[in-house]
């Protein structure tokens, strides 16, 4: 069988009481996942260490990472800072690419930085080039990352690509990257999730919205365990 992800991300969102009731209600429902499986929960950096009190049927993961490494760099998360907390983390996802500015350098150092910290380099890509981008990191990456493809159109807007579009645009990316998984985000859901999941190039979902309540990000593991 082959193996599947599902990233849930939080973005900017949840007060450290809200993340408190999200992780309680999640933790007392979550279901005990088949082996091929793998659930990241990406909350805010406010949130992380709520999620370290005790272990959970899920992997924990930052949004982001610092290019850099400790030092004085104000307002950044070091990946050595974060890798106590985390096993995963999101790297370039196209609202850090839009609002801060993220080029494909600053992708490739953060990715960097995760790698040599021991955290698994999620990187968000929403065309191409970006993953091309990657290529002067291909040896340490494959084997060691992931990609979660999601194109514009559909983040946060409720219409998600077809798995068919979504498919062939995997096909391109793991051509160039043959031995790294491939994740579809961008309005995923319990109901269109199943779709996403079967597509040849496709090895699971990342979810915005759908995770932000546990009953919806508890539904979208549940269709995807049926
Ligand atoms: P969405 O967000 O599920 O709310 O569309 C996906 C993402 O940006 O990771």
């Amino acid at each position: 069988m082959k193996k599947l992800f599902i990233l849930g991300n939080w973005k900017s969102n949840k007060t450290l009481s809200e993340a408190k009731s999200w992780l309680a209600d999640v933790d007392r429902t979550f279901p005990a996942l088949p082996p091929h499986v793998t659930v990241i929960v990406c909350p805010n950096f406010l949130a992380l260490p709520l999620f370290a009190e005790k272990t959970h049927g899920f992997s924990v993961g930052a949004q982001d990472i610092s290019p850099y490494e400790t030092g004085a760099y104000t307002g950044e998360i070091a990946a050595d800072m974060a890798k106590s907390l985390v096993s995963h983390v999101m790297i370039g996802h196209s609202e850090r690419r839009k609002y801060f500015g993220e080029t494909d350098e600053t992708v490739a150092e953060k990715t960097k930085r995760a790698i040599a910290a021991g955290i698994i380099p999620i990187v968000c890509v929403s065309a191409i080039d970006q993953v091309q981008a990657l290529a002067v990191l291909a040896p340490e990456f494959s084997g060691k990352g992931i990609f979660l493809y999601e194109p514009l159109f559909a983040i946060g807007s409720g219409k998600s690509d077809s798995p068919e579009n979504a498919d062939r645009v995997a096909g391109d990316i793991a051509a160039l990257f043959p031995t790294v998984p491939i994740m579809y985000g961008g309005s995923v859901t319990a109901e269109n999730v199943t779709g996403f999941i079967n597509a040849t190039h496709l090895s699971g979902v990342g979810a915005g919205g759908a995770s932000l309540t546990p009953h919806t990000f508890l539904a979208l593991i549940t269709s995807v365990i049926a």
